[in-house]
């Protein structure tokens, strides 16, 4: 049989018309960003991540799990489930392992939102945060941080409406380190009606010190759903995993919608090992808050009005010369993160690496004289 020919451009349009269309509102969806320059750098501080490789011991299991990956792992990262409920204090059934926080944050969002709903979060915060309620069909209502760069939780909760059907919170705020305390916190959750669906971001808990615990609010709050991850102060970020805690009326509903095997046999291995390692993790996070505090004080000292984070990462309100202080930073070898008109986000990456973005803001005059975006402490 032969098969017709036609030009390429008539088969390019020809395609085009009767190429498969996603869902209204997929093709404006902005993409995740990337790190400028992150392969060929000497500091790589720009995807708050840990500096620090897994231990031996993690590696070990990370080994291990390998040899067995002809097999499928378990149906739902049980045994990681089982030790993170056991440490909580809370039933297993209130648990839920996936793929990082992220994968857990995109269940919550698709199981519980969709067209015609309103997922409401502060702004500027986490770039995923948009994307994600887009993808399930939701509209976002995005209220300005304070003055301060804090969550303006009064202003969310009046911007919660009939379409409201999820407020995500995010503590520490990623990019500007903020936090909520957890007097904030559960005063915001007594003013959110009782339907309305609340994600506590905490993937930067760890270094917020010290330490609050919200799962302590799930008795009181069935709409609470707190979010966590073995990305950041356990250092797995290249492995994926992370938990959510909530009541079992939520994780129920979530784990209909779940897709089988959240968790590769090496993820749960290796986030099992990392759970176990308290003291090694205590450690990572204490060097990673001294540099931290170096790094802020000595931005203070330069005038740049620093506003104290509880993340492992130091927000330099630098407004609109962002993109010139993330090109100064590179320069010195060091990847950091700008978001155009608002600041540079420099994840803590040792000594060497805060000089380098010492040396950076020294070398950009007038940058400690202008007048600061949000983000006073
Ligand atoms: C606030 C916040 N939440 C969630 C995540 C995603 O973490 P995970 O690696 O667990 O998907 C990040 C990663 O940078 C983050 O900053």
């Amino acid at each position: 049989m032969s098969v017709p020919t036609s030009s390429p451009r008539h088969a390019l349009a020809q395609e085009a018309s009767t190429a498969p269309a996603p869902r209204p509102g997929i093709a404006a969806l902005p993409g995740y960003s990337r790190s400028a320059g992150k392969s060929t750098v000497r500091w790589i501080a720009s995807s708050n991540e840990s500096a620090v490789p897994p231990s031996p011991a993690v590696q070990a299991a990370i080994a291990a799990a390998g040899a067995a990956a002809n097999r499928y792992p378990s149906l739902a990262g049980d045994e990681l489930v089982s030790v993170i409920a056991a440490r909580l204090g809370l039933g297993p059934g209130q648990v839920l392992a996936g793929a990082g926080s992220l994968a857990l944050l995109q269940l919550l969002l698709s199981t519980y939102t969709g067209p015609g709903d309103e997922v409401i979060y502060a702004w500027r915060s986490y770039e995923a945060y948009p994307i994600l309620a887009g993808v399930a069909g939701a509209a976002v209502v995005e209220v300005p941080l304070d003055a301060s760069a804090r969550h303006d939780l009064d202003a969310m909760a009046a911007a919660i409406g009939p379409a409201t059907r999820a407020v995500i919170v995010c503590s520490p705020n990623n990019p500007t380190g903020t936090t909520v305390t957890d007097a904030e916190m559960l005063q915001f959750l007594h003013r959110v009606p009782p339907h309305v669906l609340v994600i506590l971001d905490e993937a930067y808990r760890e270094f917020c010190l010290p330490e609050h615990d919200a799962v302590t609010l799930l008795a009181g709050f069935p709409n609470l759903a707190v979010l966590r991850t073995f990305s950041k102060a356990y250092g797995l970020a290249g492995l994926r995993a992370g938990y959510l805690a909530a009541s079992e009326v939520v994780t129920t509903m979530l784990r209909r919608a779940a897709l089988p095997f959240p968790l590769s046999r090496v993820a749960e291995a290796a986030a099992v090992v990392a759970w176990s390692e308290s003291e090694g993790t205590a450690r990572t996070v204490a060097g990673i808050v001294a540099e931290r505090d170096y790094l802020t004080a000595q931005l203070r000292r330069r005038g740049i009005l620093v506003p104290s984070s509880g993340g492992n990462f130091v927000w330099i309100p630098a407004g609109t010369r962002a993109r010139e202080l993330e090109a100064a930073c590179l320069q010195r070898s060091v990847s950091v993160r700008a978001f155009d008109g608002d600041g540079v986000r420099v994840t803590l990456a040792g000594r060497a690496a805060s000089t380098a973005v010492l040396a950076a803001v020294d070398a950009l005059p007038g940058l400690t004289r202008q007048t600061p975006a949000p983000g006073a402490p």
